[in-house]
């Protein structure tokens, strides 16, 4: 790991962007437990390309130009690997993850993963998205509260479940479903997540020491998967259009199918990558619709235009406003506020930057979003913006891009929308307090902190 030290302008004579002079260990607290303050600070203070330095990784050159991340996402992906930045997650989704391979491995894999995510696979799955959220939602009672982001993760992980493993109702899914949520669950607060950061932390001391009890969780976790992946390997045709069916039939070029280990670790990535960013952003949304009243007014307006029991759901998902609103919601408290690490694999230039070996590259997507002269009035949540222009994906960038860009985008946006729809035809809601809610760390996502309580009015 390289440190600041050796790549300083004094020492190699290049041309590197502000380097912020805070101390790394005051840089590393801030950024964990402040994050947006240290970020709008750092900007105010070393522009929009700047190199911070944190304890647990090496320095990083933090962007919010638009133009550089253009640079950078249209460069030859072969200059970087995503691998090094991306190993805080390996305990929870395993070492053959996507998130984990780089070059050609990584190309190939992403191939096969990408298809059920997109076009007529993808939109199969959209009757299911709005069973299961009236499945849901109709266990709330009227006159009751319900926290969102636990609703809308059980919403978004029986999602998933159908979809990646074509998981029915019954014992074992139930289990996952408890396993996986409290897993999750136990990297929430700040604290907790330094465990992820901090390899020296990760020491199991017994089941009631944070990471023994994580490790754990997980051993129960990976026996029940593993079960399932027995259970359909011994079924006599790979039948279904879930993903799980469709990596067991996949073949290497050397003919090879894939292990249970990789298996596991690809299931995982997709449970961790595509139910809990879901959630949240479904959460900030509803918390947006019900604190703005003009918003819920046009948006219910523009629901009642069409016979949304009727309706197909492609016509759903067309919708402009409703498609605004889940743009802003993205925009204003991205659920990642950075795409992953870049690291640098050979010397790079970089708007006129000459940028070392082992630097990571980090373009800020929250930053990014709060720019005032792409966003005018960037803390205002005004979903007109989308309606008014098109924003490029260097500047509208909530699901990272490049060849690293979530092969999830156009499910999660089906699903919000879905989800949203069928919500708001068939309940009326209410905030079930005023305060204005700021994004707090939830692993390495960012969640409306107390996971915005509502109140059922009425049903529909
Ligand atoms: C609102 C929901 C979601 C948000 C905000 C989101 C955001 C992101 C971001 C920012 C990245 C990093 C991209 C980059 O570095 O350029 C990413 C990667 C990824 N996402 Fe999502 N995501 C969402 C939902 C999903 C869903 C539903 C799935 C699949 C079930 C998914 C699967 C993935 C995977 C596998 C990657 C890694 C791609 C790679 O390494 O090539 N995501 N996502």
């Amino acid at each position: 790991m390289i440190e600041l030290q050796e790549i300083s302008p004094e020492k190699i004579g290049n041309k590197l962007p502000n380097i912020a002079r805070e101390h790394k260990w005051l840089q590393t607290v801030w950024g964990i437990t402040r994050p947006l303050d240290y970020l709008e600070k750092m900007q105010e203070r070393y522009g929009d390309i700047f190199i911070a330095d944190f304890a647990s990784s090496p320095p990083q050159v933090i962007i919010s130009n638009p133009k550089a991340i253009q640079e950078l996402f249209t460069a030859d992906y072969k200059l970087f690997q995503s691998s090094p930045g991306n190993q805080i997650i390996e305990p929870l989704v395993g070492p053959n993850s996507l998130l984990l391979k780089d070059g050609e491995p990584h190309l190939q894999q992403r191939k096969l993963l990408m298809p059920p995510f997109h076009g007529e696979r993808m939109q199969a799955y959209g009757q299911l998205m709005r069973d299961i959220t009236q499945q849901v939602m109709s266990k709330l009672t009227v006159g009751s509260s319900f926290v969102a982001r636990p609703i809308m993760q059980e919403i978004s992980l029986t999602v998933i479940l159908r979809a990646v493993f074509g998981l029915k109702e019954g014992e074992r899914y139930q289990r996952i479903r408890q396993l996986l949520t409290a897993m999750l669950d136990s990297f929430q607060s700040p604290l907790s997540v330094v465990f992820l950061f901090f390899k020296s932390l990760q020491r199991d001391l017994g089941p009631l020491s944070p990471w023994g009890n994580f490790l754990r969780q997980r051993g129960r976790l990976d026996q029940l998967l593993y079960q399932e992946i027995q259970e359909r390997r011994t079924q006599e045709q790979f039948s279904g259009d879930d993903i799980l069916t469709l990596l067991l039939s996949a073949r290497d070029e050397q003919g090879q199918p894939m292990t249970d280990v990789e298996l596991r670790d690809e299931l995982m990535t997709l449970l961790f990558a595509g139910h809990e960013t879901t959630a949240t952003a479904l959460a900030w949304a509803l918390y947006w619709i019900h604190s703005l009243s003009d918003v819920r007014e046009k948006l219910l307006q523009e629901l009642h235009s069409i016979d949304i029991a009727n309706a197909q759901l492609t016509e759903i998902a067309r919708l402009p406003y409703l498609n605004a609103v889940c743009c802003e919601t993205l925009r204003i408290y991205p659920v990642a506020f950075f795409t992953f690490a870049r690291t640098l694999k050979t010397p790079m230039q970089l708007m006129g930057y000459e940028l070392p070996e082992g630097l990571r590259l980090s373009p800020c997507i929250y930053l990014t979003h709060h720019r005032p002269d792409i966003y005018p009035e960037p803390k205002q949540f005004k979903p007109e913006r989308f309606l008014e222009r098109q924003f490029s994906p260097y500047e509208y960038l909530p699901f990272g891009g490049g060849n690293r860009r979530c092969i999830g985008m156009a499910f999660a946006m089906f699903e919000m929308k879905l989800v949203l729809a069928t919500i708001l035809s068939h309940y009326s809601l209410a905030l079930a307090e005023t305060r204005p809610l700021q994004p707090v760390r939830r692993g390495v996502t960012f969640a409306p902190a107390g996971g915005v309580r509502l109140v059922v009015k009425e049903r529909h």
